[in-house]
This record gives structure tokens, C-alpha cells and sequence, in this order.
């Protein structure tokens, strides 16, 4: 039966982690998959989620199922961090919230549903965009189209994503990066967001934000323009968000599908049916991460300590990328890397090429994917004069 299976290729960000574990260069550097590093290129488990741990351990009294949507506490928090508190949305009750295993399953959840409810519906994503959202939409056999968004000096190409986004077709869903954009780190300004707004509006599209990085551009309500404002505008809009990487807790699989609707009668419709495809998927979400992040989040003290240290990550990265770029100066290359101080979030797209990547990894032992995106958290004041030198060997 198994005679005709080919092996295909193992994931390119993720099969990163066991390439670099092998490399037995001493200066090796991973810029590969998207976790925090601290100084030390460590992914610290954060104090408020150690402290919120605890507690849970001392506390908890049953592991028995927490149902399909997850635990409503953990809903409770997670809406208003992404709405806002005092959210319109939330006062109207047009917000529902599904705990689920990662932004990953998130995004799952809402293609599985698009694919059952709105069928027909093409998907719109950017070029380039975290290519695990080819497979998804694909694996859930949505029809899936491309908007342009980074052009060839590798500049954000609001120009050219605004003419796509005006042929989409009226009813298509399009997937927009609410910050911290997977691969680029090109993020949209106030004003491109009310031009998406106006032409999603009059065609009638179906927004559906990825928001995996909340808290890591400018902080956790600036980055969550663009998600308030269609929400607050829209009669429908999907968000999958993600508390994996925020807290720190990548390994815990902590998500959460937003599905915002018209009225809410029309919520609890929707809502009824993503309890289905989550339990067709994997029936309940594991609670464990959505437990920490409402401890957190319930508590004045733990969510100010919290706050601080992803402030702390926030900006070390922001001054990392300010070096990288001060660093390639006596090589005569700042100009030609100035964009990475520019972007935002985790991700950087270097403008490096396939081929200049690969020498980096073979002559250089330093990892990043192909397409020349680097991961800025894995950048330390120790290993930046190791990687100027390396990028000006291969300019
Ligand atoms: C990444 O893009 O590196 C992260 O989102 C991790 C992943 O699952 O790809």
C-alpha cells in the first residue's frame, strides 16, 4: 500500500532547527525560525509565566476536558488584549473567541470553516507571506490568489497591493498581517490601513488578519490598529491570534480564533459552527498555555510584570536592528541593509539572495531561510561583527 509514497522535503523554516543543532561551527548563528533570543541566544521561559506555573500547579484540581472553544477565562483576556477594552465590539457582543493549538491551529480553524461555510470563496495572500499559509488554505481546499507586497528594491509595494486588492473578487477573503508582517517585517502605516478598510468595504471582502506577533512592533494596542479598526467597521471579520509567542510559550501551542460578526445572534451562529471544526480536528484545544496566559492576565501584578519583559524583548530587538545596520557601515553597506531598521516584529527580509544565503550557511555556519528572511532576535551585540563581516564576503 505505502510502495508509492515519496519522501518529500521536511519544512523549510522548521527543518532550520536540526540543520543548525548539526553545524559544529562555533560561530554559528541562527537567524532560522521565529523565537526570542536574549543576549545570551537563549528563549528564556518569561518570570510572569514562571510565576503563573506555580500557582497553577499549586491550584489546579482536575485535568478533565475544557471544551471546544477552550476556557472561557482565557476568551475573556484575549479579546480585549486584541479589541481593546473598552471595544465597541465587545460592548455589542459581536466577538467570539475559540482557544486554539497555536496561531497555526487558529488559522486552521478558520480555513476549515471558511471551506465548509462560505464555499467557493477564494483566499488572497501576499507575496511573499509565511508559506505556511499556502499549505494551510490549500490543505483545506480553499482556491488560493496572491496580492503583491514587497517590490524588486525590496520596498514595501503599498501601490501595487492596493490596485490587487481592488480586482479581488467581491465576497473573496484576504489575509491581511496585522503587525510584525511573516516574512518581511514591512508593516502598513495608519493611512494604508484606512485605504485597505475603504476597498475591502466596497468590494465587500472577507478580512481575515493574521495577528501572531502582537506586542512585538510598537507596542500591544499600537499594533492592534488595524484589527480595531476593521473590526469596529466591518460587519465580519476573522482574526487568529496568537499568545505562543508574546509569552513566550511557543512549545504550549496557545492560540485563539476571533470571529467577529454582524449582530450577536449572527455570533453564536458562527461561533456553533467553529465548535464543530474544532472538534473534527482535535475536539479540544490543550489547556495548559491558555491557563498561563489567564493567570497573567487576571492579575494586576503578574500582567504588568508580563508587560514589562515584552517590552524588554520589544525593544531590544528595535535597537539590535538599529546596530545590524551600524554595524555593516565600515563595509560601505548600511544603505543597501537600511530597510532592516525600518521593519518591525521578529522578521527581517534582508534583500539577501537564495545563493548568497546559502554561502552564509555553508562558509559561514549562519542560518536563515532561503528567501533571505532572518529572524532579528537571533542578532546579539556578540555576533554582529561576525555577521557584517560574513554578508560583506558574499556582496
Ligand atoms: C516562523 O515563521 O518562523 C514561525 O512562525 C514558526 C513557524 O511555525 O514557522
Amino acid at each position: 500500500m505505502f510502495e508509492h509514497i515519496e519522501r518529500v522535503p521536511g519544512d523549510a523554516i522548521l527543518g532550520l532547527i536540526e540543520a543548525f543543532k548539526k553545524d559544529t561551527n562555533p560561530q554559528k548563528v541562527d537567524l532560522g525560525v521565529g523565537v526570542y533570543k536574549d543576549a545570551q541566544g537563549n528563549t528564556p521561559v518569561m518570570r510572569a509565566v514562571k510565576e503563573a506555573e506555580a500557582l497553577l500547579l499549586k491550584n489546579e484540581t482536575t485535568k478533565t476536558y475544557i471544551g471546544s472553544h477552550g476556557a472561557p477565562q482565557y476568551g475573556e483576556v484575549v479579546l480585549p488584549m486584541v479589541l481593546g477594552k473598552d471595544s465597541p465590539v465587545l460592548a455589542a457582543k459581536r466577538a467570539s473567541a475559540t482557544q486554539s493549538p497555536g496561531g497555526t491551529g487558529a488559522l486552521r480553524l478558520a480555513a476549515d470553516f471558511i471551506s465548509a461555510q462560505l464555499p467557493g470563496k477564494g483566499i488572497w495572500v501576499s507575496d511573499p507571506t509565511w508559506p505556511n499559509h499556502h499549505g494551510i488554505f490549500t490543505a483545506a481546499g480553499i482556491e488560493l490568489h496572491k496580492y503583491p507586497y514587497v517590490d524588486a528594491e525590496n520596498r514595501l509595494d503599498f501601490e501595487g497591493m492596493l490596485a490587487a486588492v481592488k480586482q479581488i473578487p467581491a465576497g473573496d477573503v484576504i489575509v491581511l498581517h496585522a503587525c510584525c508582517h511573516n516574512p518581511t517585517g514591512f508593516d502598513l502605516d495608519h493611512a494604508q490601513w484606512q485605504q485597505i478598510l475603504e476597498v475591502v468595504r466596497e468590494r465587500n471582502l472577507l478580512p481575515l488578519i493574521d495577528f501572531a506577533y502582537q506586542g512585538f512592533g510598537e507596542g500591544l494596542d499600537e499594533d492592534a490598529y488595524g484589527v480595531r479598526l476593521m473590526a469596529e467597521n466591518l460587519d465580519e471579520v476573522i482574526i487568529t491570534s496568537s499568545c505562543s509567542k508574546n509569552f513566550g510559550i511557543y512549545c504550549e501551542r496557545t492560540g485563539c480564533l476571533i470571529m467577529v460578526a454582524k449582530n450577536s445572534e449572527q455570533m453564536e451562529n458562527v461561533r456553533s459552527q467553529v465548535a464543530i471544526v474544532a472538534r473534527e480536528n482535535y475536539s479540544n484545544p490543550p489547556a495548559h498555555g491558555g491557563a498561563i496566559v489567564s493567570e497573567i492576565l487576571h492579575s494586576a501584578e503578574l500582567a504588568a510584570l508580563w508587560r514589562e519583559e515584552l517590552t524588554e524583548m520589544r525593544d531590544r530587538i528595535n535597537t539590535l536592528r538599529r546596530d545590524f545596520v551600524e554595524s555593516l557601515k565600515p563595509y560601505g553597506l548600511d544603505q543597501k541593509y537600511a530597510c532592516v531598521a525600518e521593519q518591525r516584529g521578529m522578521f527581517s527580509y534582508t534583500g539577501l539572495k537564495p545563493e548568497q544565503v546559502d554561502r552564509l550557511r555553508d562558509e559561514f555556519g549562519i542560518y536563515m531561510v532561503r528567501s533571505g528572511r532572518a529572524n532579528v532576535a537571533g542578532f546579539s551585540h556578540e555576533n554582529l561583527p561576525y555577521l557584517a563581516k560574513a554578508i560583506a564576503a558574499v556582496n
